[in-house]
């Protein structure tokens, strides 16, 4: 099978990339081992801003002041394209524009809004403004910062809407198909028993799978968790709101419509984040979200949902978009901090008019081969990191002594010699056991008990009860338990 450009991966990145190359007349194809949208694109909060999670100041002192102005106008774009997709497409994805609010948290310096107003005002963005309180009215958060035009969107909605135009603009999607050889040739072999062959592959799969090292030394995986709380109707302002405690605290309002007429609102509520693979304390972590959403949001009926997922958090603040360093026709979309859908959007602008051949402005700014000098300091401290949980995987015990002592539904890392193994328990009592080596480079996995899921913590490859392989930059299984 041949297409002009093979994307790897259905999500916000994958499907925008195909969209727009499938309007330049170019033949796409895309590959999706699970559903479109089925990765992070499905857990995200959907806030649609171009006010950067790690501050107009930071990206300015990285980058410089020309590139928080390339920053904050790619930003800016990705929310326009959106918009002008969704109508020119007529997608019924609930877009909407609204503003979004950044405060800070109890007993915190409000310099830092003084410093991000400053300096986002140098990057262009002149209409964001102090105001202050946010607009919610039993949440008095003092003095904030105002950025208006940001939006939020129904994101699988959306996708909906970019396959049916992918589809009739002639690209073809194939789901439920894993692409595990990948070539700069360009070539592409898949579990379905078909390869691909392309001019180009764009690797959208979050953390890329076909860059094995250069990449995941300088982007590190984060878990990030979220609470849906049921309030009534309208009883607070649609918005985005954002704290600057770390890890902070994003929030937005969702309209649901109740078959019975008895339409309500979900507040919905992100944060608690921690490096993935380090922590399994989720249970802690809903409660610790839903007690700081309570003392604030006094409305709060009861928790409807609750998820987490992974944000890759790149070393500079800015997404690697572009050429795989290496590799010729091989571009990758990745590190998207938590702006995935506005970086997932710039990623498919900036790959089409690369591969097209038309000059873009933000290329240098999110080239995956940038060294960003500023940031050794961050880049060391992640990396002695990562060293860490190599030696400490090998060297320490395991979580129990003997499967016997595994719950129906759990699972723990047993050590047979100098081997460990990852042992899960069915619910109904059976042991399924593989390596417990991760087989990116090698890892200890370890068991996230609120997900179900084996956990890298050197780099985030996460994998289901069974060990089958859900998220890179593994790009396979976890191999069997006989090989220990
Ligand atoms: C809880 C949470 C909240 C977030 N909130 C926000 C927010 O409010 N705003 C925002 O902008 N961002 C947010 N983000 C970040 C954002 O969701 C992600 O960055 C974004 O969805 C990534 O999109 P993607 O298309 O790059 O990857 P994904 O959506 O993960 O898609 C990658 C796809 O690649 C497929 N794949 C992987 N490997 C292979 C393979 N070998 N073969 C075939 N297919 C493969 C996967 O099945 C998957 O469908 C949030 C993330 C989380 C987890
Ligand atoms: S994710 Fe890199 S070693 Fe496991």
């Amino acid at each position: 099978m041949h297409a002009d450009v093979c994307i790897v991966g259905a999500g916000i990145a994958g499907m925008t990339t195909a969209y727009l190359l499938s309007r330049t007349g170019r033949t796409v194809i895309v590959l999706d081992d699970g559903h479109i949208g089925g990765g992070m694109t499905e857990r995200t909060t959907a806030h649609l801003c171009n006010a950067i999670d790690d501050r107009y100041f930071e990206i300015e002192h990285l980058h410089g002041e020309k590139g928080a102005i390339l920053a904050a106008e790619s930003h800016t774009a990705a929310i326009d394209r959106i918009e002008a997709i969704v109508v020119e497409e007529g997608i019924d994805c609930e877009f909407e524009r609204l503003d979004g609010y950044l405060f800070v948290p109890p007993n915190g310096s409000k310099d830092v809004l003084e410093r991000e107003l400053n300096a986002a005002h140098r990057a262009g963005l002149t209409d964001i403004d102090r105001v202050g309180r946010a607009p919610i009215d039993d949440f008095d958060t003092g003095m904030c910062l105002c950025f208006p035009r940001q939006a939020q969107f129904h994101p699988m909605k959306y996708l909906e809407g970019l396959k049916y135009a992918i589809e009739r603009n002639g690209g073809r999607i194939f789901t439920g198909t894993h692409a595990g050889k990948i070539e700069d040739g360009a070539r592409i072999e898949t579990d379905s028993g078909f390869a691909v062959t392309a001019d180009a592959i764009v690797m959208a799969t979050n953390t890329p799978v076909n860059d094995i090292v250069t990449i995941h030394t300088k982007q590190y995986s984060y878990t990030t968790y979220v609470i849906a709380a049921r309030i009534p109707r309208g009883s607070v302002t649609r918005a985005l709101y954002w704290d600057t405690d770390d890890p902070y605290h994003y929030i937005r309002v969702q309209s649901v419509s109740a078959q019975d007429g008895d339409d309500y609102d979900l507040l919905i509520v992100g944060g608690e984040d921690h490096k993935s693979g380090q922590a399994d304390d989720g249970d802690q972590r809903y409660e610790n979200l839903e007690g700081w959403a309570r003392e604030r949001f006094p409305m709060i009926e009861n928790i409807e949902m609750r998820w987490s997922g992974q944000v890759m958090e790149p070393v500079d603040g800015l997404a690697f978009i572009g050429r795989n360093p290496g590799d010729q026709n091989v571009y990758i979309i990745t590190g998207d901090s938590g702006m995935g859908m506005t970086h997932g959007t710039i990623g498919g602008i900036l790959v089409t008019e690369l591969i097209v051949g038309d000059p873009c402005p933000w290329e240098s700014l999110y080239d995956p081969s940038r060294i960003t000098l500023r940031t050794s300091l961050q880049y060391a401290r992640e990396n002695i990191n990562v060293a860490v949980q190599y030696f400490e995987g090998y060297l320490s015990g395991g979580d129990v002594d003997s499967p016997e002592e595994i719950a129906p539904g759990e699972g723990a890392i047993v050590r047979r010699g100098i081997a460990k193994v990852a042992v899960y328990r069915d619910e109904e009592g059976t042991l399924h056991e593989r390596s417990a080596v991760c087989p990116h480079l090698g890892g200890i996995v370890s068991w996230n008990t609120s997900e179900k899921t084996w956990d890298c913590p050197c780099h985030g490859s996460q994998f289901d009860s069974y060990g089958r392989v859900i998220t890179g930059p593994a790009n396979s299984d976890l191999g069997s338990a006989k090989d220990e």
